[in-house]
Parts: structure tokens; C-alpha cells; sequence
């Protein structure tokens, strides 16, 4: 048995408000606990978005009543709200300006809005970025040229990780975060995942870019897992939306890959709890740890899940790191796949 600090996720989305079916604030942060992870950062692509005051409140206003772990809601960034009237950065997660195609109506596609954001957002809080490829080299260098900190969530292909690799380099305050899917899966498991159950943005890549990223994996500041949940039957239909649950099977996936030697025990809380505090400012958590089994080889399977969303891209996997115990603040909140802690016991780390 391990003890480990409790595990931050600064990329999920909860789809409060508007489709709770998939995921809700409780079932979510019941997912997060049992995954070790006690602080979670919201995405705003729901419906609707969060965009403003009356937005969050919806998410807030849930997040309170139904939350079990900690966390914060990133606002959405659109074509008219680079000038906050209502909503204060500090009371949010960051920013999350999404730059390519996903799902969710939230995009940006004119750079003049882009750079509104970049020069409005004060420093002192997150910008995050769904920009892929060109889109990302693009919007790095905006960043530079507007001397602001950026962060690039999902990175999944070898020049992405390249050109944040030789932008660090170079003194650039960029930093990023890699999915556990884009690490252990590739474009050679579509055919095993199926049509709509393999579907995620960024796409699967190539065996060659996930070499790169465990290649490059020191470039690496953050595993977020991106958890995306849609149910069995979203995902069967014919209009699969793109998305992967991850936040009960990161841990697991991470342990087996120290188990491996592939990286160490040190490498891996620097990357899901040190960095994402220091990046996303997020407060400590007094006596909080998780507990750890390292012994114990298992098969992931969705039965064990608490998600709604009733499936895993990872059913199967053997990985070891079993997640036993989760304390937050002083009081067990997980124990033995049960659910101790009370609905709204878990805190918004910005208010
Ligand atoms: C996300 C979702 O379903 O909200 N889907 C995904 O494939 N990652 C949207 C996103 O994070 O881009
Ligand atoms: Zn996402």
C-alpha cells in the first residue's frame, strides 16, 4: 500500500448544465474520488455553455449542492465576452478557448477574438487552448507576442509536442497536458474499439506520435484525462459524439506504466498533483491523501465505475493500483469502492 497526495484533474467535463444523463456533478466527482482524484477542473461545453454569470451559476449553483470532491469551472470563451461585465477570473478555474472542432458549439475561429482574450485575461489566471497542429503553433506565438502564460490541453501528436518541447526551450510560458487514451491507445485500437466508441478529439493518433509523447515525456506537465463521458447508446448511434470517460482508470494506467518502468513514482505526482497546483493556482488540500493497493494486478472493468456513462475504452486492461482509501480533509470519503463522502461536501477551490 501506497499513500499519495490527492490527484488534481484539470480537464474534465461534468455536462452540468444540460445533460446530466451522462454525468452529473455527483456521479462525476464519485468517479474523481474513486479514480484518487480530489480536485477537478470543469469544462464549459455544456449546454448551455458557461459563458457568463447566469451560465455559471447553473454549474455553480449544482456543483455546490451535489459535489464530492474539490473543484472549479473554467468559463468559455466566445466572439463577444473577452470583456468580463459579471463573472471575475478569480472565480473561475481559467479560460478555455476552443480553437478547433469538438463537441459543443464554443469555437473561435477569427484570431482578432483570440487575441482579445489573450491581451484581456489577466496573467494571474489560466488560459487553457484546444488548438491542434498548425492551430497550435499559431496560438503559442500569439501568446508570445502578447506575453501571457498558455496552456495546451490534450497534446497528441509528435510536432505538438516538438514545438512546445523547443518552445520551453526557447523561454516560452507555455505548458501542456497529455490524456492517458493518447498515451496508451493509438489509431491500430480503432478497430478493436469500434466505430463511435473509438471517437475522441484530438483522434486517436499514430503509433508514431505516441511514441513521441512517451519520448518526450519530461515536456509533459500535466496528465489530464479529458473525461468526456457519453452513454453506450451516444456512442452506438449514428452521429457518435467524440469523447472517452477516464477519470476512474488514469491512476491505474499511470501506476502500471511505474510498474513498467516507463517512468517513476516521483515523475508521476510531479505531473497529476505538483504542476497542475502550481499552473492552475489551485489551494492545498489539509489532510487529504489517497491510499494506493501496488500489489494487486487487476483487469479494468466499467462494472467497478461509477460514471454514467457505462463503458470504458479500457475494459480489459490489466493494470495494477487499485485505489482503497481516499481521505479529504481529514474525513474518509472513499473506502473499498464505496462512496463515504456526503453530496456537497466538496469545495469550489475558488471562491
Ligand atoms: C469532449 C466532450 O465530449 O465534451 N470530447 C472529446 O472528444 N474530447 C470535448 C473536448 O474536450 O474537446
Ligand atoms: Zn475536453
Amino acid at each position: 500500500m501506497i499513500r499519495l497526495p490527492g490527484l488534481i484533474d484539470v480537464h474534465v467535463h461534468m455536462r452540468v448544465p444540460g445533460a446530466t444523463h451522462k454525468e452529473d456533478w455527483y456521479s462525476g466527482t464519485a468517479a474523481a474520488l474513486a479514480g484518487g482524484i480530489t480536485t477537478v477542473l470543469t469544462m464549459p461545453n455544456t449546454s448551455p455553455p458557461i459563458t457568463d454569470k447566469a451560465s455559471l451559476d447553473l454549474s455553480l449553483n449544482s456543483a455546490k449542492e451535489h459535489a464530492i470532491c474539490d473543484y472549479a469551472q473554467y468559463l468559455g470563451a466566445t466572439e463577444t465576452n473577452s470583456v468580463h461585465d459579471n463573472v471575475s477570473p478569480s472565480q473561475v478555474a481559467g479560460l478555455k478557448m476552443y480553437l478547433n472542432d469538438t463537441f459543443g458549439k464554443l469555437r473561435l475561429d477569427n484570431m482578432l477574438h483570440w487575441i482579445q482574450h489573450l491581451k484581456n485575461w489577466p496573467v494571474s489566471s489560466p488560459v487553457a487552448v484546444h488548438a491542434e497542429k498548425e492551430t497550435m503553433a499559431a496560438v503559442i506565438l500569439l501568446a508570445a507576442l502578447y506575453k501571457r502564460p498558455l496552456h495546451i490541453c490534450h497534446v497528441s501528436k509528435k510536432e505538438e509536442i516538438l514545438i512546445i518541447k523547443q518552445a520551453k526551450q526557447n523561454g516560452f510560458n507555455i505548458t501542456c497536458e497529455v490524456t492517458p487514451h493518447h498515451l496508451f491507445l493509438s489509431e491500430s485500437d480503432i478497430p478493436a474499439l469500434g466505430p463511435g466508441f473509438s471517437e475522441v478529439r484530438p483522434i486517436l493518433a499514430t503509433k508514431s506520435d505516441q511514441d513521441a509523447l512517451w519520448k518526450n515525456f519530461s515536456t509533459i506537465d500535466c496528465i489530464a484525462t479529458d473525461h468526456a463521458p457519453h452513454t453506450i447508446q451516444e456512442k452506438a448511434s449514428t452521429n457518435p459524439p467524440p469523447g472517452f470517460p477516464g477519470l476512474e482508470t488514469s491512476l491505474p494506467l499511470m501506476l502500471t506504466a511505474v510498474k513498467q518502468n516507463r517512468i517513476t513514482l516521483d515523475d508521476l505526482i510531479l505531473r497529476m498533483h505538483t504542476n497542475p497546483k502550481r499552473i492552475f493556482n489551485i489551494p492545498g488540500q489539509p489532510d487529504t491523501y489517497i491510499e494506493v493497493d501496488l500489489d494487486n494486478q487487476f483487469e479494468i472493468t466499467e462494472k467497478d465505475h461509477f460514471s454514467k456513462c457505462g463503458w470504458t475504452p479500457f475494459e480489459g486492461f490489466p493494470v495494477v493500483g487499485k485505489v482503497k482509501k481516499v481521505t479529504l480533509r481529514g474525513k474518509v470519503a472513499y473506502h473499498n469502492q464505496k462512496i463515504l463522502a456526503q453530496p456537497g461536501s466538496g469545495k469550489n477551490i475558488r471562491l
